[in-house]
């Protein structure tokens, strides 16, 4: 492993000249979304709503606040409406437009001009390390970052997006870096995990230096608490890494063990974030996204905390 000491610093002249150390990202949506069915047997899990916008949009804002050019989503059968969504709408667009109601439409319209959306299919549902292999017609030989599209990262306009931080850090280190935060003992086997050698942190950031990433191990058996909530940022390799990939935990290509094999090669840092995470993939993670970021809201604030107090005043 290469063990050239790491410098932690992250400009934020990137950010604020809107231009972007890595271009392209790759957003993974093909998955069957089994745990929100029946709602998913006809909606893509990512089209699901938090309070009136689809998650994946949520997502894919992150991505253009980053200043990045291009997003690929990978998408499976039955995903056409993710297509539909970032295309024109014509009668709607039009009708909305000679009635002046143009707020959400206005900003959907900016992410569609700051940024290239690229589909793709994945045909066959391998894990998510396929899905991202799928990728490579686009990305070819350049840095990129993954979101996961049920992962929402949420942070104030001012700061950098969750996934800009990662890509900062690949520019000033030049090492696929990927975002980690603590989890509990009881839910380490929902995640991978990532251990590793801490090197400076500043800021109340802290950075690893990863030796190890375990997908999903069984309880008891993490070789730490640092969870990967799915954001990344990688060099190029990973996809030859994931070309000769072999099935991994429960005999799908992992995106993890390419990352094992980065990391012991080029190396890897882990990092974490400012910024609050929901996981949208998960019922009561869900629920929470669309409470709290809908208290955010001028509109629903003052109407939903009080209900909220009222309805806690009855529990
Ligand atoms: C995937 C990844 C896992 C990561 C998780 C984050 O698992 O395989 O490493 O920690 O996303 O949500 P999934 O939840 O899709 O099974």
């Amino acid at each position: 492993m290469n063990s050239k000491p790491v410098s932690t610093s992250v400009s934020t002249s990137a950010a604020k000249s809107g231009k972007s150390p890595v271009r392209k990202a790759v957003i993974p949506a093909a998955g069957l979304g089994t745990r929100f069915l029946p709602a998913t047997k006809t909606i893509p899990k990512e089209m699901l709503p938090i309070v009136d916008k689809p998650t994946l949009l949520l997502v894919v804002e992150e991505v253009a606040r980053a200043g990045f050019e291009d997003v690929v989503l990978i998408q499976g059968r039955g995903k056409t409406a993710i297509e539909d969504f970032f295309d024109v709408s014509y009668e709607l667009e039009e009708k909305l437009e000679r009635e002046g109601k143009t707020d959400w439409l206005s900003s959907l319209k900016n992410i569609r001009n700051s940024i290239n959306v690229i589909s793709i299919r994945q045909k066959r549902a391998l894990g998510l390390g396929h899905a991202i292999w799928t990728a490579r017609p686009v990305i070819g030989d350049e840095p990129f970052a993954v979101l996961l599209g049920d992962e929402i990262m949420i942070n104030k306009e001012s700061e950098t997006p969750v996934i800009g931080q990662l890509a900062q850090r690949f520019a000033s280190t030049g090492l696929s870096t990927v975002a980690m935060m603590k989890v509990p003992d009881s839910d380490t086997h929902k995640y991978g995990i990532v251990a590793g050698d801490p090197v400076a942190s500043e800021a109340g950031i802290e950075v690893l230096r990863v030796r190890d990433v375990v997908e999903k191990p069984s309880t008891g058996t993490a070789p730490s608490n640092w969870a990967l909530p799915g954001r990344y940022v990688f060099d190029a390799e990973i996809l030859r890494e994931l070309a000769d990939a072999k099935p991994g935990k429960n005999g799908e290509i992992q995106l993890t063990d390419a990352m094992q094999s980065i990391a012991k090669q080029k190396g890897m840092l882990a990092s974490t974030f400012v910024g609050r995470r929901y996981d949208a993939g998960d019922k009561l993670g869900y629920l929470q996204a669309n409470i709290e970021l809908a208290l955010e809201r001028d509109d629903l604030r003052v109407d939903l905390t009080r209900y909220l107090k009222s309805l806690a005043g009855r529990l």
